[in-house]
């Protein structure tokens, strides 16, 4: 079966098996010893929007189609709603706003599924899934059973998780539920939204608003994946000292940097690619976008190794002129 279709970078590689499961009865059934005598090499896919292939997968694709979207409980403060992994996250953000269910709406936009929204908890413009995380239901592939994780047992951090870390391949993730607010509180602390809401003319602030303004902005410096291939940024935001950006402001002013901490701060990848003269770059038809040197295209017919190789060159050009080393923040496989 050729992943051109179930990758946004839009990468043609073949999977030697390929299935999908709609409830958990038949993913109990594909993950049973059957099926793990003939390929014991699984890939959970959502909507392929942070893989990039770099060669053909010899093993068994479970495309996740669990769907379903519930409100399970609300208290004073919160609802708690529950959906499906193989919900797409965008039409889940839009079922939210839509009730009224605050706190999503700065995460709006971000293509791919419910049940990948854990794995590197998710974020944009402020916000982070674990914000808004209650809890999820995964199942255990080699203990077959259902369990449940807390926000503590997540473990989550920038881009991380402990589904990327310590229980990589070991859980099938079934849902989430999350915790949303009754009573909107705006998040308009990324300096790009209140500017986008001028220029909409906004005047009372809304959910609903809020979310039009990050579509705007996203949809204006990010490539549409149905268009030109990619996979969002392709590598993290380095975090480094106060010390250290004291440093390099020295040489270069106007570094964007944001306070992480007390001590630590994060600055843009985006920014330190571009500065390498990476941004707009194509060779083949792999390339660096020139809208937003952080995410890595393709034109059309790159392969899965050129894409990264191109990272590997813009990683060591960054380290050779700022001595950052850039850690790429799509799942390569
Ligand atoms: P996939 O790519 O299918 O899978 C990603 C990883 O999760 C794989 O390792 C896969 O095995 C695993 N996985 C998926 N589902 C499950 C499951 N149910 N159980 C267990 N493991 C699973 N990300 C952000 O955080 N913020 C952004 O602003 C953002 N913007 C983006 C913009 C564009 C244009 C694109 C293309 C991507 C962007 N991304 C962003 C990255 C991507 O959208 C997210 O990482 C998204 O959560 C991936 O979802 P997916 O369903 O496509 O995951
Ligand atoms: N910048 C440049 N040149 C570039 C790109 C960016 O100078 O080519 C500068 C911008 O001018 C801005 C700063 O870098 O001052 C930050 O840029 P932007 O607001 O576009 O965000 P980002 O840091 O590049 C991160 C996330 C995005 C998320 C946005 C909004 C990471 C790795 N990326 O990007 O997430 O949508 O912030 O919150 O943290 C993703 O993970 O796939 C993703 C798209």
């Amino acid at each position: 079966v050729s992943l051109k279709p179930y990758n946004t970078f839009g990468i043609n590689v073949l999977a030697k098996y390929f299935a999908s499961f709609s409830n958990i009865d038949e993913l109990s059934e594909l993950l049973s010893h059957h099926t793990s005598q003939i390929s014991n090499h699984k890939l959970i896919l959502g909507g392929g929007s942070n893989i990039l292939f770099t060669q053909n997968f010899d093993g068994l694709v479970l495309k996740n189609e669990l769907k379903g979207i519930s409100l399970i409980n609300e208290d004073a403060d919160y609802y708690y709603v529950k959906a499906a992994a193989g919900e797409v996250w965008q039409q889940f953000v839009q079922h939210c706003i839509a009730n009224n269910y605050a706190g999503i709406e700065n995460l709006s936009l971000i293509p791919g599924n419910v049940g990948a929204s854990p794995m590197q908890n998710i974020g944009a413009y402020g916000v982070e899934i674990k914000d808004i995380f209650h809890s999820l239901e995964a199942y255990h592939i080699q203990d077959r059973k259902i369990v449940i994780f807390s926000l503590n047992d997540c473990q989550f951090g920038y881009r991380e998780s402990v589904f990327k870390r310590q229980y990589k391949g070991q859980f099938v993730i079934l849902s989430v539920t999350y915790k949303l607010h009754k009573q909107p509180v705006f998040n308009t602390s990324y300096g790009a939204i209140n500017a986008e809401l001028e220029q909409m003319g906004v005047k009372e602030l809304s959910i609903q608003t809020i979310s039009q303004a990050i579509i705007n902005i996203r949809s204006s410096k990010l490539p549409d994946p149905k268009k030109i291939g990619n996979a969002g940024s392709f590598f993290k935001n380095p975090q480094i000292s106060k010390f250290r950006l004291h440093v390099m402001k020295e040489d270069y002013e106007k570094i964007p940097a944001y306070p992480v901490d007390d001590t630590y701060f994060k600055i843009a990848a985006g920014w330190l690619i571009e500065q390498c003269g990476w941004k707009g770059f194509r060779k083949g038809d792999a390339g660096c976008n020139p809208l937003q040197a952080l995410v890595l295209v393709n034109y059309g017919n790159a392969t899965g190794k050129e894409i990264f190789d191109l990272s590997t060159e813009i990683i060591q050009s960054v380290e050779a002129k700022f001595g950052i080393t850039l850690e790429r923040e799509v799942n390569i496989m």
